[in-house]
């Protein structure tokens, strides 16, 4: 009798050496560079940084969905144990709204005023699935369940425009989950939220991983968020990952200085979902990709004539990676 082997579990997403360029009146910029990770199946991994270090437009590019100036310049994505290629338009078609879906920075413009919800949840099944009109109704009415209405029929019914923002902000959530995907990308999807629903919009978003076992990439400002959701963290600066860890490791024993800034920020009380580095100066420069060395230098306390050099990865075991030469001396 052969012996049950162990096999390696593949990952759900596999980003590797990912770099996205954009033509630009002035020239090219390179977005995102050589960004690496990984999200298991069930997983929420949280994606932060300030405000233009490229989060949003590296979830873009997974999805295919980069503005017509850009284009993705290096690097391989693998879903689900296949190589994918983003810019192909019919093999994405297939995957976005079904397999891997999307809830974007401003999510309440994902709804079509002119039509009910139910319209649009039937039309977000029906583009993926031939299911009988009762099958796909009450799937929907299922789903509008699952995020949190008491009432889902009448909310089936609805038009956008007869409910608040947090119910909408609900209803675009339930767009993204209808069709029960694998991967959820949720790209600040609480901005334009009160306080009170954004903690209940996470509480759900974390609910429905636990109840349907997707994995989530959750891009936010905010730490407090970052804290009480995700499972591994991916800190970016500028185009580029300079930290990754477990939630854990990344909040008992943070390496990379901007870490450290980013956990002693608080998120702007204005709601514009920005965040203010209390403890360090400045912020990201326009032209990030031109820089040389670690690109947080000029904004550093405890920058070295070493960090005008490119910057290896450091890797301090249990999957916890630093691109910095200087931890030690950081104490913010
Ligand atoms: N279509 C585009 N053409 C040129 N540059 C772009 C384009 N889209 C984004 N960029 C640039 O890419 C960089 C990263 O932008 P991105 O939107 O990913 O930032 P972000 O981290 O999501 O910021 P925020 O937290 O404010 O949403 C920025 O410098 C931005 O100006
Ligand atoms: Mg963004």
């Amino acid at each position: 009798m052969n012996e049950p082997s162990m096999t390696m579990v593949k990952p759900l997403l596999k980003v590797t050496d990912l770099s996205v360029t954009f033509k630009r009146d002035n020239g090219m910029f390179e977005a995102v560079d050589c960004m690496d990770y990984t999200i298991e199946s069930g997983q929420i991994v949280a994606l932060v940084g300030e405000s233009g270090c490229g989060k949003s437009v590296s979830a873009q590019a997974v999805m295919g969905l980069l503005n017509r100036n850009g284009t993705i310049s290096g690097g391989t994505i693998e879903f689900d144990g296949s190589t994918i290629d983003p810019s192909n338009d019919t093999l994405m078609d297939q995957l976005r709204g079904n397999q891997i879906s999307m809830i974007f920075q401003d999510p309440l413009s994902t709804l079509d005023p002119l039509f009910t919800i139910g319209n649009q949840l039937m039309e977000t099944i029906h583009a993926h699935d031939s299911v009988d009109r009762t099958i796909a109704k009450k799937r929907c009415v299922e789903t509008l369940k699952d995020v949190g209405f008491a009432d889902p029929l009448s909310i089936f019914n609805s038009y956008p425009h007869t409910l608040s923002g947090g119910m909408r902000q609900r209803c675009v959530i339930a767009m993204a989950l209808v069709n029960h995907p694998k991967l959820l990308i949720a790209d600040e999807p609480t901005t334009a939220l009160d306080v009170t629903i954004q903690a209940q919009i996470m509480n759900l978003l974390k609910d429905l991983r636990d109840k349907y076992g997707m994995a989530i990439l959750l891009i936010t400002h905010d730490m407090g968020v970052v804290a009480t959701m995700a499972d591994k963290v991916l800190v970016m600066y500028a185009g580029q990952i300079i930290e990754s860890a477990s939630v854990m490791d990344l909040f008992s024993h943070p390496l990379h200085p901007y870490t450290k800034a980013l956990m002693a920020s608080v998120p702007s009380i204005d709601g514009d979902g920005s965040t203010t580095l209390s403890s360090i100066r400045g912020n990201v420069s326009a032209n990030y990709d031109t820089l040389i060395g670690c690109r947080f230098l000029t904004r550093c306390p405890f920058a070295l004539q070493r960090c005008m050099q490119q910057i290896p990865w450091k890797d301090q075991g249990c999957n916890h990676r630093v691109r910095c030469i200087n931890t030690t001396e950081v104490e913010l």
